[in-house]
Protein backbone atom coordinates (compact mmCIF):
# COMPACT_ATOMS: atom_id res chain seq x y z
CA UNK A 1 0.00 0.00 0.00
CA UNK A 2 2.07 3.30 -1.60
CA UNK A 3 1.68 6.43 1.44
CA UNK A 4 -0.15 7.94 -1.23
CA UNK A 5 -3.43 5.57 -0.95
CA UNK A 6 -3.15 5.79 3.04
CA UNK A 7 -3.26 9.27 2.53
CA UNK A 8 -6.65 9.15 0.71
CA UNK A 9 -7.80 6.27 2.57
CA UNK A 10 -7.43 8.68 5.53
CA UNK A 11 -9.29 11.52 4.02
CA UNK A 12 -11.95 9.36 2.79
CA UNK A 13 -12.16 8.35 6.83
CA UNK A 14 -11.53 11.90 8.51
CA UNK A 15 -12.61 14.10 5.98
CA UNK A 16 -10.03 17.22 4.72
CA UNK A 17 -8.59 19.61 7.85
CA UNK A 18 -6.47 22.81 8.09
CA UNK A 19 -4.23 20.92 9.89
CA UNK A 20 -1.81 18.97 7.83
CA UNK A 21 -0.97 14.98 7.58
CA UNK A 22 1.82 13.81 9.03
CA UNK A 23 3.46 9.80 8.26
CA UNK A 24 5.36 8.29 10.25
CA UNK A 25 6.39 4.42 10.26
CA UNK A 26 7.97 2.08 12.52
CA UNK A 27 9.40 -1.25 11.17
CA UNK A 28 9.12 -4.93 12.23
CA UNK A 29 12.19 -6.96 13.85
CA UNK A 30 14.20 -10.20 13.11
CA UNK A 31 16.53 -11.22 16.00
CA UNK A 32 19.36 -12.59 14.31
CA UNK A 33 20.78 -14.20 17.27
CA UNK A 34 20.70 -13.85 21.12
CA UNK A 35 17.13 -15.53 22.46
CA UNK A 36 15.56 -15.37 25.39
CA UNK A 37 18.24 -13.33 26.66
CA UNK A 38 16.57 -9.58 27.21
CA UNK A 39 15.33 -10.30 30.66
CA UNK A 40 18.14 -12.15 31.24
CA UNK A 41 20.59 -8.95 31.21
CA UNK A 42 22.56 -10.38 28.24
CA UNK A 43 23.95 -9.16 24.62
CA UNK A 44 21.17 -9.55 21.51
CA UNK A 45 21.60 -8.89 18.05
CA UNK A 46 18.23 -7.99 16.34
CA UNK A 47 17.71 -5.88 13.34
CA UNK A 48 14.99 -3.43 11.93
CA UNK A 49 13.03 -4.98 9.09
CA UNK A 50 12.25 -2.88 5.70
CA UNK A 51 8.56 -3.22 6.44
CA UNK A 52 6.52 -2.16 9.41
CA UNK A 53 3.58 -0.34 10.78
CA UNK A 54 2.94 3.39 9.22
CA UNK A 55 1.46 5.62 11.10
CA UNK A 56 -0.69 8.61 9.23
CA UNK A 57 -2.01 11.28 12.26
CA UNK A 58 -3.70 14.80 12.15
CA UNK A 59 -4.32 17.26 14.77
CA UNK A 60 -7.80 17.80 15.23
CA UNK A 61 -9.71 20.98 16.78
CA UNK A 62 -11.81 18.81 19.80
CA UNK A 63 -10.59 16.75 22.17
CA UNK A 64 -11.47 13.43 20.75
CA UNK A 65 -9.06 10.46 19.92
CA UNK A 66 -9.90 8.46 16.84
CA UNK A 67 -7.63 5.27 16.41
CA UNK A 68 -8.24 3.55 12.82
CA UNK A 69 -6.53 0.59 11.72
CA UNK A 70 -6.73 -0.32 7.63
CA UNK A 71 -4.75 -3.61 8.30
CA UNK A 72 -6.96 -4.96 10.98
CA UNK A 73 -10.27 -3.43 10.19
CA UNK A 74 -10.74 -1.57 13.99
CA UNK A 75 -12.23 1.59 14.94
CA UNK A 76 -12.27 3.31 18.21
CA UNK A 77 -12.94 6.50 19.20
CA UNK A 78 -11.70 8.12 22.75
CA UNK A 79 -12.45 11.42 24.86
CA UNK A 80 -8.77 12.68 26.00
CA UNK A 81 -10.18 12.33 29.70
CA UNK A 82 -10.68 8.76 29.45
CA UNK A 83 -7.48 7.64 27.97
CA UNK A 84 -6.94 4.85 30.16
CA UNK A 85 -9.91 4.31 32.11
CA UNK A 86 -10.66 0.90 30.60
CA UNK A 87 -8.60 -1.69 29.15
CA UNK A 88 -10.87 -3.19 26.47
CA UNK A 89 -8.69 -6.36 25.41
CA UNK A 90 -8.62 -5.14 21.90
CA UNK A 91 -5.65 -3.77 19.61
CA UNK A 92 -6.45 -0.46 20.79
CA UNK A 93 -4.81 -0.93 24.10
CA UNK A 94 -1.36 -1.03 22.90
CA UNK A 95 -1.59 2.43 21.47
CA UNK A 96 -3.42 3.59 24.49
CA UNK A 97 -1.48 1.81 26.83
CA UNK A 98 1.67 4.22 25.43
CA UNK A 99 -0.42 7.41 25.13
CA UNK A 100 -0.71 6.39 29.30
CA UNK A 101 3.14 5.86 29.45
CA UNK A 102 3.51 9.29 27.67
CA UNK A 103 1.67 11.15 30.05
CA UNK A 104 3.48 9.75 32.69
CA UNK A 105 6.50 11.20 31.63
CA UNK A 106 4.78 14.98 31.44
CA UNK A 107 3.39 14.69 27.59
CA UNK A 108 -0.36 14.55 28.28
CA UNK A 109 -1.86 15.27 25.14
CA UNK A 110 -3.61 18.69 25.13
CA UNK A 111 -5.41 17.91 21.36
CA UNK A 112 -7.56 15.34 19.81
CA UNK A 113 -5.77 13.38 17.39
CA UNK A 114 -7.18 11.74 14.09
CA UNK A 115 -4.73 8.08 14.09
CA UNK A 116 -4.59 5.52 11.04
CA UNK A 117 -2.71 2.30 11.50
CA UNK A 118 -1.31 0.38 8.78
CA UNK A 119 0.74 -2.45 9.53
CA UNK A 120 2.52 -4.47 7.04
CA UNK A 121 3.74 -7.11 9.89
CA UNK A 122 1.59 -10.10 10.22
CA UNK A 123 0.26 -10.61 13.32
CA UNK A 124 1.24 -13.30 15.96
CA UNK A 125 4.48 -14.32 13.30
CA UNK A 126 7.08 -12.71 16.10
CA UNK A 127 8.22 -10.00 13.81
CA UNK A 128 7.16 -7.34 16.59
CA UNK A 129 4.18 -5.80 15.06
CA UNK A 130 2.87 -4.87 18.40
CA UNK A 131 6.16 -3.11 19.50
CA UNK A 132 6.32 -1.36 16.16
CA UNK A 133 2.69 -0.45 16.76
CA UNK A 134 3.89 1.10 19.89
CA UNK A 135 7.08 2.95 18.93
CA UNK A 136 5.60 4.35 16.02
CA UNK A 137 2.72 5.47 18.35
CA UNK A 138 4.90 7.19 21.20
CA UNK A 139 8.14 9.16 18.51
CA UNK A 140 4.18 10.55 16.75
CA UNK A 141 2.87 11.84 19.59
CA UNK A 142 6.21 13.33 20.91
CA UNK A 143 6.80 15.20 17.74
CA UNK A 144 3.77 16.33 17.23
CA UNK A 145 3.21 17.42 20.66
CA UNK A 146 7.03 19.09 20.38
CA UNK A 147 8.77 17.12 23.04
CA UNK A 148 11.95 15.71 22.41
CA UNK A 149 12.08 12.06 20.56
CA UNK A 150 14.49 10.13 22.67
CA UNK A 151 14.63 6.89 20.77
CA UNK A 152 16.14 4.53 23.68
CA UNK A 153 13.09 6.12 25.98
CA UNK A 154 10.82 5.52 23.65
CA UNK A 155 12.09 2.20 23.67
CA UNK A 156 11.70 2.28 27.20
CA UNK A 157 8.01 3.75 27.64
CA UNK A 158 7.10 1.18 24.70
CA UNK A 159 8.05 -1.59 26.66
CA UNK A 160 6.26 0.01 30.08
CA UNK A 161 3.37 0.52 27.80
CA UNK A 162 3.07 -3.66 26.70
CA UNK A 163 4.48 -5.02 30.26
CA UNK A 164 1.70 -2.60 32.11
CA UNK A 165 -1.19 -1.90 30.53
CA UNK A 166 -1.17 -4.56 27.76
CA UNK A 167 0.19 -6.86 30.29
CA UNK A 168 2.54 -8.68 28.41
CA UNK A 169 5.78 -9.35 30.48
CA UNK A 170 7.94 -9.04 26.83
CA UNK A 171 11.70 -7.72 27.68
CA UNK A 172 13.43 -4.90 25.81
CA UNK A 173 14.56 -5.99 22.89
CA UNK A 174 11.90 -6.21 20.43
CA UNK A 175 10.56 -2.10 21.08
CA UNK A 176 14.63 -1.44 21.33
CA UNK A 177 15.44 -2.82 17.93
CA UNK A 178 12.26 -1.04 16.21
CA UNK A 179 13.51 2.23 17.63
CA UNK A 180 16.90 2.11 17.16
CA UNK A 181 17.24 0.59 13.87
CA UNK A 182 19.62 1.13 11.16
CA UNK A 183 19.32 -0.04 7.46
CA UNK A 184 22.67 -2.34 6.99
CA UNK A 185 23.21 -2.40 10.58
CA UNK A 186 22.40 -5.29 13.30
CA UNK A 187 21.98 -3.86 16.64
CA UNK A 188 24.04 -5.13 19.46
CA UNK A 189 22.24 -3.95 22.81
CA UNK A 190 23.41 -4.69 26.58
CA UNK A 191 19.88 -5.35 27.69
CA UNK A 192 21.02 -4.47 31.29
CA UNK A 193 22.35 -1.20 30.80
CA UNK A 194 20.70 -0.42 27.07
CA UNK A 195 24.40 0.40 25.75
CA UNK A 196 24.31 -0.43 22.32
CA UNK A 197 26.46 -0.03 19.37
CA UNK A 198 25.51 -0.75 15.41
CA UNK A 199 27.41 -3.56 13.76
CA UNK A 200 27.51 -3.15 9.66
CA UNK A 201 25.77 -6.43 8.41
CA UNK A 202 26.86 -6.27 5.03
CA UNK A 203 25.59 -10.03 3.60
CA UNK A 204 27.11 -9.11 0.47
CA UNK A 205 25.56 -12.00 -1.99
CA UNK A 206 23.77 -13.83 1.06
CA UNK A 207 20.15 -12.70 1.92
CA UNK A 208 18.01 -12.93 5.09
CA UNK A 209 15.11 -14.89 4.53
CA UNK A 210 12.02 -15.14 6.89
CA UNK A 211 10.37 -18.25 6.77
CA UNK A 212 6.63 -17.47 8.50
CA UNK A 213 5.86 -21.50 9.94
CA UNK A 214 1.76 -19.85 10.17
CA UNK A 215 1.46 -21.79 13.35
CA UNK A 216 0.05 -19.40 15.57
CA UNK A 217 2.01 -18.58 18.71
CA UNK A 218 0.33 -20.71 20.84
CA UNK A 219 0.81 -21.06 24.78
CA UNK A 220 3.27 -18.40 24.19
CA UNK A 221 2.10 -16.07 27.33
CA UNK A 222 1.94 -18.79 29.81
CA UNK A 223 5.27 -20.59 28.70
CA UNK A 224 7.55 -17.36 28.22
CA UNK A 225 6.53 -16.25 31.70
CA UNK A 226 7.41 -19.64 33.33
CA UNK A 227 11.08 -19.44 31.19
CA UNK A 228 11.25 -16.00 33.10
CA UNK A 229 10.92 -17.78 36.61
CA UNK A 230 13.47 -20.66 36.08
CA UNK A 231 16.01 -18.08 34.65
CA UNK A 232 14.86 -16.48 38.25
CA UNK A 233 15.05 -19.65 40.57
CA UNK A 234 18.26 -20.48 38.42
CA UNK A 235 20.23 -16.71 39.84
CA UNK A 236 19.33 -17.05 42.56
CA UNK A 237 21.06 -20.43 43.14
CA UNK A 238 23.95 -19.07 41.11
CA UNK A 239 24.13 -16.13 43.28
CA UNK A 240 24.42 -18.15 46.56
CA UNK A 241 28.14 -19.10 44.86
CA UNK A 242 28.69 -15.50 43.63
CA UNK A 243 26.55 -12.80 45.38
CA UNK A 244 27.65 -9.90 43.01
CA UNK A 245 25.64 -11.68 40.01
CA UNK A 246 22.63 -9.39 38.92
CA UNK A 247 21.94 -11.52 35.94
CA UNK A 248 22.08 -15.13 34.66
CA UNK A 249 23.75 -13.91 31.49
CA UNK A 250 26.32 -11.76 32.99
CA UNK A 251 27.73 -15.50 34.17
CA UNK A 252 30.75 -16.60 31.40
CA UNK A 253 30.09 -20.27 30.10
CA UNK A 254 33.41 -21.71 31.95
CA UNK A 255 32.06 -20.07 35.25
CA UNK A 256 28.90 -21.86 35.04
CA UNK A 257 30.12 -25.53 34.32
CA UNK A 258 31.95 -25.14 37.48
CA UNK A 259 28.93 -23.54 39.15
CA UNK A 260 26.07 -25.86 37.37
CA UNK A 261 26.11 -28.55 39.86
CA UNK A 262 24.62 -26.06 42.17
CA UNK A 263 21.66 -26.39 40.34
CA UNK A 264 20.06 -29.76 41.33
CA UNK A 265 16.73 -29.26 39.05
CA UNK A 266 17.80 -30.72 35.59
CA UNK A 267 15.17 -28.39 33.57
CA UNK A 268 16.41 -25.36 35.30
CA UNK A 269 19.81 -26.38 35.04
CA UNK A 270 19.75 -26.53 31.15
CA UNK A 271 17.62 -23.28 30.73
CA UNK A 272 20.57 -21.24 32.30
CA UNK A 273 22.89 -23.33 30.34
CA UNK A 274 21.05 -22.23 27.36
CA UNK A 275 21.28 -18.44 28.24
CA UNK A 276 25.30 -18.11 29.03
CA UNK A 277 25.72 -19.95 26.12
CA UNK A 278 23.79 -18.02 23.72
CA UNK A 279 24.83 -15.18 25.45
CA UNK A 280 28.55 -16.01 24.44
CA UNK A 281 27.23 -16.74 20.86
CA UNK A 282 26.22 -13.18 20.11
CA UNK A 283 29.42 -11.94 20.96
CA UNK A 284 31.05 -14.62 18.86
CA UNK A 285 28.91 -13.45 16.07
CA UNK A 286 29.73 -10.39 16.21
CA UNK A 287 33.36 -10.90 16.00
CA UNK A 288 33.00 -13.19 12.75
CA UNK A 289 30.83 -10.42 11.38
CA UNK A 290 33.62 -8.11 12.04
CA UNK A 291 35.63 -10.62 9.95
CA UNK A 292 33.03 -10.71 7.47
CA UNK A 293 32.88 -14.33 8.24
CA UNK A 294 29.86 -15.52 7.36
CA UNK A 295 29.88 -19.37 7.41
CA UNK A 296 30.99 -18.98 11.16
CA UNK A 297 27.88 -16.88 11.69
CA UNK A 298 25.47 -19.36 10.26
CA UNK A 299 26.67 -21.71 12.19
CA UNK A 300 26.08 -19.85 15.40
CA UNK A 301 23.12 -19.73 13.77
CA UNK A 302 22.70 -23.46 13.88
CA UNK A 303 23.59 -23.62 17.46
CA UNK A 304 21.33 -21.34 18.91
CA UNK A 305 18.23 -23.05 17.40
CA UNK A 306 19.57 -26.47 18.81
CA UNK A 307 19.87 -25.02 22.05
CA UNK A 308 16.52 -23.49 21.63
CA UNK A 309 15.20 -26.62 20.94
CA UNK A 310 16.78 -28.88 23.20
CA UNK A 311 18.02 -26.40 26.37
CA UNK A 312 15.99 -23.81 26.46
CA UNK A 313 12.52 -25.91 24.96
CA UNK A 314 11.21 -23.48 23.14
CA UNK A 315 10.90 -23.95 19.25
CA UNK A 316 8.01 -26.70 18.15
CA UNK A 317 7.69 -29.24 15.72
CA UNK A 318 6.48 -26.38 12.77
CA UNK A 319 9.82 -24.07 13.43
CA UNK A 320 11.97 -27.00 13.55
CA UNK A 321 10.60 -28.84 10.15
CA UNK A 322 11.15 -25.48 8.78
CA UNK A 323 14.76 -24.87 9.77
CA UNK A 324 15.52 -28.45 9.58
CA UNK A 325 14.60 -27.97 5.60
CA UNK A 326 15.97 -24.76 5.30
CA UNK A 327 19.76 -26.10 6.61
CA UNK A 328 19.82 -29.21 4.25
CA UNK A 329 19.77 -26.01 1.16
CA UNK A 330 22.88 -26.31 -0.48
CA UNK A 331 23.23 -22.34 -0.35
CA UNK A 332 22.58 -21.71 3.39
CA UNK A 333 25.29 -20.94 5.81
CA UNK A 334 22.50 -20.90 9.23
CA UNK A 335 19.09 -21.19 10.14
CA UNK A 336 17.26 -20.77 13.64
CA UNK A 337 14.04 -19.70 15.02
CA UNK A 338 13.57 -16.14 16.03
CA UNK A 339 11.35 -14.31 18.65
CA UNK A 340 9.75 -16.33 21.93
CA UNK A 341 9.15 -19.10 20.04
CA UNK A 342 6.15 -21.75 19.96
CA UNK A 343 5.53 -20.46 16.45
CA UNK A 344 6.14 -17.69 14.56
CA UNK A 345 9.29 -17.02 12.19
CA UNK A 346 12.27 -18.69 11.37
CA UNK A 347 15.22 -16.48 9.85
CA UNK A 348 18.20 -18.41 7.61
CA UNK A 349 21.05 -16.80 5.46
CA UNK A 350 20.82 -18.07 2.12
CA UNK A 351 23.26 -17.32 -0.91
CA UNK A 352 21.00 -15.17 -3.58
CA UNK A 353 21.63 -17.84 -5.95
CA UNK A 354 19.48 -20.45 -3.88
CA UNK A 355 16.99 -18.33 -2.93
CA UNK A 356 14.32 -19.29 -5.26
CA UNK A 357 15.28 -22.68 -4.60
CA UNK A 358 14.91 -22.09 -0.89
CA UNK A 359 11.68 -20.50 -1.15
CA UNK A 360 10.35 -23.52 -3.46
CA UNK A 361 12.00 -26.20 -1.82
CA UNK A 362 11.41 -25.74 1.49
CA UNK A 363 7.94 -24.65 1.24
CA UNK A 364 7.15 -27.72 -0.39
CA UNK A 365 8.79 -29.71 1.96
CA UNK A 366 7.32 -28.09 5.05
CA UNK A 367 3.71 -28.16 3.46
CA UNK A 368 4.17 -32.10 3.34
CA UNK A 369 5.68 -32.36 6.55
CA UNK A 370 3.40 -29.85 7.97
CA UNK A 371 -0.02 -29.81 6.17
CA UNK A 372 0.60 -25.92 6.82
CA UNK A 373 1.69 -23.35 3.88
CA UNK A 374 4.68 -21.15 4.95
CA UNK A 375 5.37 -18.01 3.48
CA UNK A 376 8.69 -16.33 3.14
CA UNK A 377 10.01 -12.88 2.82
CA UNK A 378 13.60 -11.98 1.08
CA UNK A 379 14.35 -8.99 3.27
CA UNK A 380 17.02 -6.20 4.01
CA UNK A 381 17.69 -4.19 7.49
CA UNK A 382 15.95 -1.27 7.72
CA UNK A 383 15.83 1.61 9.56
CA UNK A 384 14.09 2.59 12.87
CA UNK A 385 11.36 4.90 13.58
CA UNK A 386 10.96 7.58 11.33
CA UNK A 387 9.07 10.58 10.01
CA UNK A 388 8.48 10.24 6.39
CA UNK A 389 8.70 13.15 5.08
CA UNK A 390 10.47 13.41 1.65
CA UNK A 391 7.99 10.21 0.19
CA UNK A 392 5.02 12.92 0.74
C1 LIG B 1 9.74 -11.89 22.60
C2 LIG B 1 9.89 -10.80 23.64
C3 LIG B 1 11.34 -10.28 23.67
C4 LIG B 1 12.34 -11.43 23.81
C5 LIG B 1 12.04 -12.53 22.80
C6 LIG B 1 12.89 -13.76 23.00
O1 LIG B 1 9.94 -11.37 21.31
O2 LIG B 1 9.03 -9.73 23.36
O3 LIG B 1 11.47 -9.35 24.71
O4 LIG B 1 12.36 -11.92 25.12
O5 LIG B 1 10.68 -12.94 22.85
O6 LIG B 1 14.23 -13.48 22.72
Amino acid sequence: MSIQQLKETFISKFGESHHPERVFNAPGRVNLIGEHIDYNGGYVLPAALEFGTTLIIRERDDDKIHFVSGNISFEATLDLDDIGKEKTGEWVDYPIGVLVELSKIGCKLTKGYDLYFYGEIPNGAGLSSSASLEVVTAYAILTLEGKETDTVEIARLSQRAENQYVGVNSGIMDQFAVANGKQDHAILLMCDTLEYKHVPFRTGSYKLVIGNTNKRRGLVDSAYNERRHQCEVALDILKQEIPSLEYLAHLKPEQFETLQTHIQDETVRRRAQHVIEENQRVLDSVEALSKNDLETFGQFMNQSHDSLRDLYEVSCTELDVMVEEAQKIPGTLGARMTGAGFGGCTVSLVHEDSVEQFVQQVGDHYKARTGIEGEFYVCGVGDGVKELKEEI
